[in-house]
């Protein structure tokens, strides 16, 4: 047991693990992640407790302006230094190749909720439950489950103001 520990403890001291971003991942390594955390949001995930409208769409675009755009993006421009990020910091203004969603729009909101409050683990991704109120993280996404159909002007400049 002792021998075990010990061999383990030479392989992580060793420093052949992936652990610069420059690395290449583990195998499975993205499903390792991947499928626990769908597991866990399948298990938590809630219905949005109010429907968007124009008021939910600008306050949401000024918490995002705040709190998420200087790693995810916004609808003119994406951050550089997100891709040298591992996992990736996705752009959510972004459409996706060969489909009309943008960033996260195929996701049920409820989905974005969970990761907006919980954070990911062991990724960039803070938790937010401790920054924002829940009607607040409800706000930012019901805006993101829009991020692919037209927005009214006043909430896209409230996005790209800088
Ligand atoms: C410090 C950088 C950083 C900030 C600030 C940040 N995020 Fe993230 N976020 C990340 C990273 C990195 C990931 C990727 C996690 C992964 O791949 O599992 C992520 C993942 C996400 C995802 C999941 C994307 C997907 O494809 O499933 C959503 C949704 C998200 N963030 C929303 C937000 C919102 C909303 C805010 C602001 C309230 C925010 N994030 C702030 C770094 C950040």
């Amino acid at each position: 047991m002792a021998l075990l520990f010990g061999a383990g403890w030479v392989y992580l001291a060793n420093g052949s693990l992936p652990v610069a971003v420059a690395d290449r991942g583990l195998p499975f390594e993205q499903q390792l992640v991947d499928i626990p955390l769908d597991a866990r949001i399948g298990r938590g995930k809630q219905p949005a407790p109010f429907y968007p409208n124009q008021v939910v769409y600008e306050a949401g675009a000024s918490i995002y302006r705040e709190h998420c755009a200087s790693c995810h993006g916004d609808p003119t421009s994406n951050v550089e230094a997100a891709k040298w990020m591992y996992p990736k910091a996705p752009q959510l203004w972004k459409q996706h190749d060969d489909s009309d969603v943008v960033g996260v729009s195929d996701d049920e909101p409820g989905d974005t909720f969970w990761k907006v409050k919980n954070g990911i683990r062991l990724t960039g991704m803070p938790a937010y439950s401790h920054l924002l109120s829940e009607e607040q993280m409800w706000d930012v996404s019901l805006l993101l489950k829009a991020a692919n159909q037209p927005l009214p002007d006043s909430v896209k400049e409230l996005l790209s103001k800088k």
